[in-house]
């Protein structure tokens, strides 16, 4: 059911070693402005749906410019932002055939690849916060996870916040029955629909590139996502109300095509992989400032109405929400839950250890 007029993408073009080359000699001369170019003898292509000044777009250039200034433009990285060249219903199965080498997409999108764990993220009022988040990407749950991938012909390189999700619509949506049947789009996910149905209302997936305009056409009535997506696709113009709710977290996994990976020489490995490392980082800091200037923007323009939801609220749509772990347990995988619980209160009794004395 698509209400876009996208242009017609093209399909599947596995880079079979011909087009690549085809490609780079295309590309000679052009990468990052300023270097002493070498023929790139390596393309990337790294697609993704958000636009370029979200914490992923802002990712995504900066990983292009450390790999082409680190390789003298030997290996050329071609960013496609904003869904131009695959978008959430296509960019996983491209990548699985090699029609495009990265893809950062939300871990709210692997359930349709058959890796239903990643939906634990999504679980709502899980983590305090980003460095609870971290606890999980940067342990041994979180590699495991990315392991899984590799059944699927992925390698998974790693991970990175945008941040904390917030409702909107065109009424406050404080309490559980200003829910009562909304039309909200959701990710492709079981528990983020789940999230919806026990609040009363009705989840509608659909790719974020119709997002907008499933809004202004009133195909759907809401949606949930952090600011720095609000705000850039400007939903704010389709939006009369968005409410600070803070309930769930949105953050992403970095993957390639493992013949891609291993393709790569041990040496460009190493120097993307470290590149790419940096990168996560780089994104974990600027994604809250990313959000908080979406926020300022927001306030600036005046365009919908902000309503901070106070901790009472908080805690009445925590509770209404409660039942959702229970009834996705068997989707998600009872082990997975039971480790996810281990990490967040070795994170929570670690941070009790480490807060100042007096703290509770
Ligand atoms: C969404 O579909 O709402 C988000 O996952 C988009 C994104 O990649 O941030």
């Amino acid at each position: 059911m698509s209400h876009t007029t996208a242009p017609a993408r093209p399909r599947w073009t596995v880079a079979t070693d011909t087009t690549r080359r085809q490609w780079l000699s295309a590309l000679a001369g052009t990468t990052t402005a300023g270097l002493s170019r070498a023929e790139p003898s390596v393309l990337l292509r790294f697609s993704h749906v958000v636009a370029e000044e979200t914490p992923k777009g802002l990712a995504a250039k900066r990983f292009k410019a450390l790999v082409e200034q680190r390789t003298g433009g030997r290996i050329a990285v071609q960013v496609y932002p904003n869904g131009q060249l695959y978008g959430d219903a296509d960019e996983m199965q491209a990548l699985q055939l090699g029609a495009v080498d990265l893809v950062a997409p939300s871990l709210s999108k692997f359930g349709r690849i058959g890796r239903p764990e990643f939906e634990l993220f999504d679980l709502p009022f899980l983590f305090d916060d980003l460095t609870a988040v971290r606890r999980v990407t940067q342990g041994a749950l979180g590699q495991r996870l990315l392991q899984g991938l590799a059944r699927h012909g992925l390698v998974g390189l790693g991970y990175f916040d945008n941040g904390f999700k917030q409702m909107s619509a065109n009424r406050p949506l404080r309490q559980p029955a200003d829910f009562a049947g909304l039309r909200m789009r959701v990710q492709a996910s079981g528990v983020i629909a789940a999230q919806m149905r026990t609040l009363g209302a009705h989840p509608v997936t659909l790719p974020f590139s119709e997002t907008r305009r499933a809004l202004q056409t009133g195909l759907v009535d809401g949606t949930e996502n952090p600011i720095s997506n609000f705000w850039t696709q400007r939903m704010d113009q389709v939006q009369t109300d968005l409410s600070l709710t803070d309930h769930g977290y949105l953050g992403y996994a970095v993957v390639s095509n493992q013949r891609f990976w291993l393709h790569l020489s041990a040496t460009d490995r190493q120097l993307i992989n470290q590149a790419l490392q940096e990168v996560l980082g780089f994104a974990n800091q600027i994604a809250d400032t990313q959000n908080e200037q979406a926020l300022a923007a927001l306030r600036k323009a005046g365009t919908t109405r902000i309503h901070v939801v106070s901790a009472a609220e908080r805690g009445q749509l925590r509770r209404a929400v409660l039942p959702v772990q229970q009834q996705l347990a068997q989707r998600i995988g009872v082990e997975w839950i039971t480790q996810m619980q281990h990490a967040l209160s070795e994170h929570r009794s670690a941070a009790r250890v480490a807060a100042p004395q007096g703290n509770p």
